[in-house]
Parts: C-alpha cells; sequence; structure tokens
C-alpha cells in the first residue's frame, strides 16, 4: 500500500511539474512574442494598416500590381473573413491576434478552420510586409554569426531555405523561426498556418502563394525566390530576434 501511495503521488509531483514547466514555457513564449511587433497584440475589429512603402517601391523585384493586390485584396479580405466570423462570438472580441493563432484548438469546431486560415492569413501577410523592404537591408555580422552557427554558412541556409521554397507544394509559406534559446530552423507551413500554433518565433517568412507572383513570375516560383534575397530587411529581422530571445 506504502508503495501504491508512493507511485502515485511521484506520478501526480511529476504531471504538476510538467504542468508547472508548460505554464512556464507558454508565459515565457507569451512574452517573447507579444512585444516583437504592435500587430500580435490586435484585436477584434481586425483592419488593414497601410504599407509603410508604396506598392512600386519593390520594383523591379515584385511589381506594382502584385503588391496593390496583394494587399488591398488577398490580405484585407483575409482580415474581413476574419471579423465576419468573430462578429457572433464577443468572447474572443478582446483575443488578441497571437491569442487566436495560439489557442486555435480550443475555440468552437465550427469557426475553428475559418479562424485558423484568417487569423493566420492576417499575421502571416502582417509579418511578410516587415521583413521586405525597398532596396532591403545589410544584415549584421552578429545574425550572420548566428546563422552560419545553425546552418554551416550563410550559402547554405540560403540554399536551405531556396530548397523548401521551391518544393513546398501548393500554397504556403516558409519561415526562419527561432525558439527562445536562438537556435534557428527553416520550416515551412502549408495554405495560412504558422510557427506560432508550433510555439516558434517566426523572425523570417516568405510567401509562396501564386497570388504572391503569378502576375510577374506566372510559373516561376524559382524566380521569385531569387530575387526575394533583394529586399529582405534585416535589420527588422534581427529586432525581431533580440526581442524574441530576450529573457524576462
Ligand atoms: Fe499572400
Amino acid at each position: 500500500m506504502k508503495s501504491n501511495t508512493y507511485f502515485i503521488n511521484t506520478v501526480i509531483a511529476s504531471a504538476l511539474m510538467t504542468s508547472t514547466n508548460a505554464l512556464t514555457e507558454c508565459e515565457t513564449f507569451k512574452k517573447n512574442t507579444t512585444h516583437i511587433a504592435p500587430f500580435y497584440n490586435e484585436h477584434y475589429p481586425f483592419s488593414l494598416e497601410d504599407l509603410p512603402y508604396k506598392y512600386n517601391a519593390l520594383e523591379p523585384y515584385i511589381d506594382e500590381k502584385t503588391m496593390e493586390t496583394h494587399h488591398t485584396k488577398h490580405h484585407k479580405t483575409y482580415i474581413d473573413n476574419l471579423n465576419n466570423i468573430l462578429k457572433d462570438y464577443p468572447k474572443l472580441h478582446q483575443k488578441t491576434l497571437f491569442e487566436l493563432l495560439s489557442q486555435i484548438d480550443s475555440y468552437p469546431t465550427d469557426i475553428k478552420t475559418g479562424l485558423r486560415n484568417n487569423a493566420g492569413g492576417h499575421f502571416n501577410h502582417s509579418l511578410f510586409w516587415r521583413v521586405i523592404k525597398p532596396g532591403g537591408s545589410p544584415i549584421s555580422k552578429d545574425l550572420a554569426l548566428q546563422i552560419t552557427k545553425n546552418f554551416g554558412s550563410f550559402e547554405a541556409f540560403q540554399d536551405k531555405f531556396n530548397h523548401c521554397a521551391k518544393s513546398l507544394f501548393g500554397s504556403g509559406w516558409v519561415w526562419l523561426v527561432t525558439n527562445p534559446k536562438g537556435d534557428l530552423s527553416i520550416i515551412t507551413t502549408n495554405n495560412q498556418d504558422n510557427p506560432l500554433s508550433k510555439r516558434l518565433t517566426p523572425i523570417l517568412c516568405l510567401d509562396v502563394w501564386e497570388h504572391a507572383y503569378y502576375l510577374k513570375y506566372q510559373n516561376r516560383r524559382g524566380d521569385y525566390i531569387k530575387e526575394f534575397w533583394h529586399i529582405i530587411n534585416w535589420e527588422q529581422i534581427e529586432r525581431y530576434y533580440k526581442q524574441a530571445i530576450q529573457k524576462s
């Protein structure tokens, strides 16, 4: 009996410890993520913000018509759909975009898929507009060193990112993500899924849906990916990285 009690207590203690660790991890993740950019903390009703540059400013790498359509039609549609879904769920009106996405499995079944696609679409595009800029910006030695440390060399990182982007079947996104320790990795997600549900913080993303490149590149996704490297906003990405690995 004594040994049974000991076993049960050990199991309970272990479960409590796991739960506490999970909570700590969750809180750390939340803290390390929500302050990265204001849009993480937006809540219903969501709205489309202006881009920090003109639609033609990313020429010749991404053309004006693509940028305008992508922003005013595709991104806006995700926001409109998200607001439509949430309008009948007042309990969710104070949930931030981050909370909606990181707790997606806890929401009612009838709206889960819609939330996942449209909150995801809003989040993913909001990040994408910020990690690109006209002319791009140079990568710092520190961040280049971190990338080399994680991938072997900057070229190896680029090759892997390009390969993931080219080989992603159908529509989706490629991400450079970090965990709170600063370990970098590249992941892909289908449709409008994103790394938040995997408890990873995205610091760079590339939209490989056809709507992101078809007007200029048609089926040549590889050409679009190659030109993407000319407009990456490394200064912003480094800010995201440093904030994501900040400890308490
Ligand atoms: Fe898109």
